[in-house]
């Protein structure tokens, strides 16, 4: 039997933030989200004061993992800036990595991720567009190229690797508070939707966000990879934005279907990316057209060309369109995506081709990261 939010808040009375008051006094703790044996909560504190408080996160983190019935613990140290001004508390700290607040400025960008040598982003501007179907399919294209690929599921509001990938296990730890990836399909992946329940509500504020994305860029061994292919949270407002800077991406990835108003939600993906210096390899236009599996005849329910239209426009690169069908959609849904499943049908040759552009813009935006930019109006 997992112990109770009660039990955990007993057990950790015993630990002391740093002026000696009874952790569980303190405010800093956030509601404690207990699953299936799965522990997760959030340590908020001052940004200031984050060096004192990390031996105390891993204490805690320790002490949990030690009661009876916890099968893993994830305890996320959360900075948040004192006064709050305007600008949203973006000071996740990775531990013993420097890049609070002050590093916004993209001199060389936030630290990279030891052993990955690039880090792409999967966005969109909206939800349901497709964008973790890219993700997946993409990370498997890569692989297809003979790279070394990684999954990083950063789609915190609605994680979808568990499902994509059909993964019911949690990852284990290794030793102290390093977790271990999961193997699929020669993918190497993690998903926050791992440790946690897929029904759990969470509620999670900007700076938690965070300092999850950065626990699991940092805290987890990735080992030696070519490509990290993140699924990023949709939209473009503030969180987006904050993960935007705060990882350290070599480029992204846009995926819209082709209505208008998906186009406009791109627009604003390709804006948000611009503003934080990284540079967009390209759109992808899902769900481009649907071919009638019966009579072959094509359609074009959306409005075929929209995306290709928008960036010939923006002067991004267009990296392919993916047709609306069934299989995408059925091997999506049930772990089995289609480009490692089909590998020999249409669609897994999109997805490849797809990729090798990916790979040749990412190539190229290696050399010249200061690619021209672009001036968008979000
Ligand atoms: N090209 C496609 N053809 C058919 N179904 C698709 C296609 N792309 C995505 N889907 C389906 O649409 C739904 C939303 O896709 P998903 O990748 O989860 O979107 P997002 O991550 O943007 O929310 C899923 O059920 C998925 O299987
Ligand atoms: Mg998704």
């Amino acid at each position: 039997m997992a112990p109770t939010k009660q039990q955990i808040l007993d057990g950790l009375a015993a630990i002391s933030a740093p002026d000696g008051s009874p952790l569980p006094k303190t405010g800093t703790l956030s509601d404690i989200v207990v699953s299936d044996g799965k522990v997760f909560f959030s340590i908020t504190v001052d940004a200031a004061t984050v060096k004192a408080w990390e031996p105390i996160r891993k204490k805690v983190e320790d002490t949990v993992r030690a009661m009876p019935g916890v099968a893993s613990v994830m305890v996320a140290l959360t900075a948040e800036k004192r006064g709050g001004g305007g600008k949203p508390a973006a000071a996740a700290q990775g531990h013993g990595h420097d890049h609070g607040p002050g590093a916004h400025a993209r001199g060389g960008g936030p630290a990279g991720v030891p052993g990955v040598k690039a880090i792409i982003a999967v966005a969109s501007g909206k939800g349901g567009v497709g964008k973790s179907t890219t993700a997946i399919n993409l990370a498997l294209g890569l692989r297809d190229l003979g790279l070394k690929v990684g999954v990083l599921d950063a789609d915190i509001y609605g994680p979808s690797l568990p499902k994509l990938l059909a993964i019911k296990e949690k990852p284990e730890t290794l030793g102290g508070t390093r977790l271990k990836p999961i193997s699929r399909f020669g993918l190497t992946v993690m998903s926050i939707g791992f440790l946690i329940e897929e029904e759990t509500p969470m509620i999670w504020r900007g700076p938690m966000v965070m300092s999850a994305i950065t626990q699991m860029l940092r805290e987890v061994e990735w080992g030696e990879l070519d490509v990290m292919v993140v699924d990023m949270p949709p939209g473009t407002g503030d969180a987006q934005l904050t993960m935007a800077q705060q990882v350290p991406l070599a480029g992204s990835v846009i995926v819209s279907t082709p209505q208008d108003l998906a186009l406009i939600d791109a627009r604003r993906g390709i804006a948000m990316f611009n503003r934080v210096n990284v540079p967009v390899l390209g759109i992808v236009e899902n769900m481009s057209f649907f071919q009638c599996p019966h009579c072959g005849e094509r359609s074009d329910i959306f409005g075929h060309g929209g995306a290709r239209k928008e960036a010939e426009r923006l002067k991004v690169p267009f990296l392919g369109e993916v047709p609306l069908d069934m299989a995408i959609r059925e091997t999506s849904d049930s772990g089995l995506p289609v480009v490692a499943t089909q590998p020999d049908g249409p669609h897994a040759k999109i997805y490849r081709e797809i990729a090798a552009k990916v790979r040749d813009q990412l190539q190229g935006a290696g050399q010249t990261r200061a690619a021209p930019k672009i001036v968008i109006e979000a």
